[in-house]
């Protein structure tokens, strides 16, 4: 959803984003042949071309012609929200053959459509086929297919009934009530499992653009990591880290990397930090609405985070009585980790996972919470742990049964 501080940052130095990046080192050294290419282990090493990436990725290649049909020829009323990539439409396919389907009938989808004057558009179309046509885990949004053809480029997902999270805080309306702290807690675990698996030994991708927006829930707020456009191979060998364009969304990029340029793991537990800020607060990462000293949310924040008596004010006063002070103490003093400017004291993400599922369970947590919509489903299923991950294939997609959606009255598209 466009806010006009949600802009790419663009400095620093010229290299190569996500697709090629296993190869290819800043001044242009062909790594591929090196021994650190070994490191990946059940994700196959990133291919190199177009043609690679998208043979390789079980992926649907849809035609654009069914693609217009199954979103009713991107109808503006079906326009689930927009980004700097171009619009989102929702649409309908059949469930066996993928074909386009009346609305209603078949599986829900969402479809993607790339601005023809997008900047940068193609390289993070292929960067997402790339890196969700190979990586599955229940923390990561489905990509089902997409659609090359022409100047037409599209990316089909499955259809996350309750939109992204930053929605859900960010956006007043009938339809977006304030989610209470428990629902908060299981959304910031479940993204956390998501970034902790592509940080894995296994997987070693770093995310580069972990916001609320690209946080999408499905009918139990269980959260899914969206947007792959970013998404870089973590360092190999004894490379310390990646070095980059700096690219990403103000607000949210660690300090290091906005000044060098160079890329790690860490500078994504940075934007998690910024990200549960937003999350305990209900304020932006960045808004230029607020008085002045309370524009940048971690500039404003820190103060409160240090100081035990001041916490609570940090808090959303919308959550009130709904957490314990231990818990929320607990939370800010996680966020805070994660903010470290030195990128040696922020944890890893399987700690934040840890000090996450902690907190949940704690039994000073007990408070009832008045507006959870789904009581039943609080506690995070285990399967969505961190290391429940494989490729995927096409079957999984058309056997995949779209659960029944609430009806909201003010935002009928989140049906
Ligand atoms: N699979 C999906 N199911 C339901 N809604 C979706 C889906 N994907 C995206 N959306 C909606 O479309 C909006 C736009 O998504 P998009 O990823 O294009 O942009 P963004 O994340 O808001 O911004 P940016 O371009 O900076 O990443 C999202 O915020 C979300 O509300
Ligand atoms: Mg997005």
């Amino acid at each position: 959803m466009g806010n006009c501080f949600r802009i790419r940052i663009k400095a620093v130095s010229p290299s190569h984003t996500g697709v090629n990046s296993k190869y290819v080192s800043r001044d242009g050294n062909d790594l591929s042949s090196s021994s650190s290419k070994a490191s990946f282990t059940s994700i196959p090493p990133t291919p190199r071309s177009e043609g690679e990436i998208l043979q390789a990725s079980n992926l649907k290649s849809f035609s654009f012609a069914d693609l217009r049909t199954a979103t009713r020829n991107f109808r503006p009323d079906s326009v689930l929200g927009e980004g700097g990539f171009g619009s989102v439409f929702k649409g309908w396919i059949d469930e066996n053959t993928f074909t386009a389907t009346r609305p209603g009938t078949g599986i829900v989808i969402a479809v993607k459509r790339l601005n023809q004057e997008s900047f940068q558009g193609h390289r993070e179309w292929l960067a997402e086929v790339n890196y969700l046509g190979q990586l599955y885990h229940p923390n990561l949004v489905k990509l089902i297919g997409y659609c090359l053809e022409d100047e037409h480029r599209l990316l089909v997902y499955e259809f996350m009934s309750r939109g992204s999270l930053e929605n859900h805080l960010f956006r007043r309306g009938s339809y977006f009530q304030p989610l209470s702290w428990n629902l908060r807690m299981k959304v910031a675990l479940g993204a956390a499992k998501g970034l902790a698996f592509l940080h894995s030994a296994e997987t070693q991708v770093i995310y580069r653009d972990f916001k609320t927006s690209n946080i999408l829930l499905d009918s139990s707020y269980n959260a899914k990591l969206s947007d792959f456009g970013l998404a870089k191979d973590g360092p190999t060998g004894d490379k310390s880290h990646v070095s980059t364009w700096v690219m990403g969304t103000y607000g949210y990029a660690a300090p290091e990397y906005l000044a060098t340029g160079h890329l790690t793991a860490r500078s994504d537990i940075y934007s998690f930090g910024v990200v549960l800020l937003e999350m305990f607060s209900g304020r932006r990462a960045v808004d230029k609405n607020r008085p002045a000293g309370e524009h940048n949310l971690v500039e404003w924040a820190k103060p409160y985070l240090t100081n035990k008596r001041k916490v609570l004010r940090f808090l959303d006063s919308r959550l009130e009585d709904q957490y314990t002070q231990g818990v929320a103490l607990k939370a800010a003093n996680l966020a805070l980790q994660c903010l470290s400017v030195d990128p040696k004291f922020r944890p890893t993400m399987d700690e934040v996972v840890a000090a996450l599922e902690q907190l949940q369970d704690s039994k000073e947590n007990t408070k009832t919470n008045q507006n959870d919509r789904n009581p039943n489903h609080h506690h995070v299923h285990s399967s969505t742990g961190t290391r429940n991950h494989r490729r995927r294939g096409v079957d999984e997609a058309s056997t995949r049964k779209v659960a029944s959606y609430p009806r909201p009255s003010a935002n009928p598209l989140y049906t």
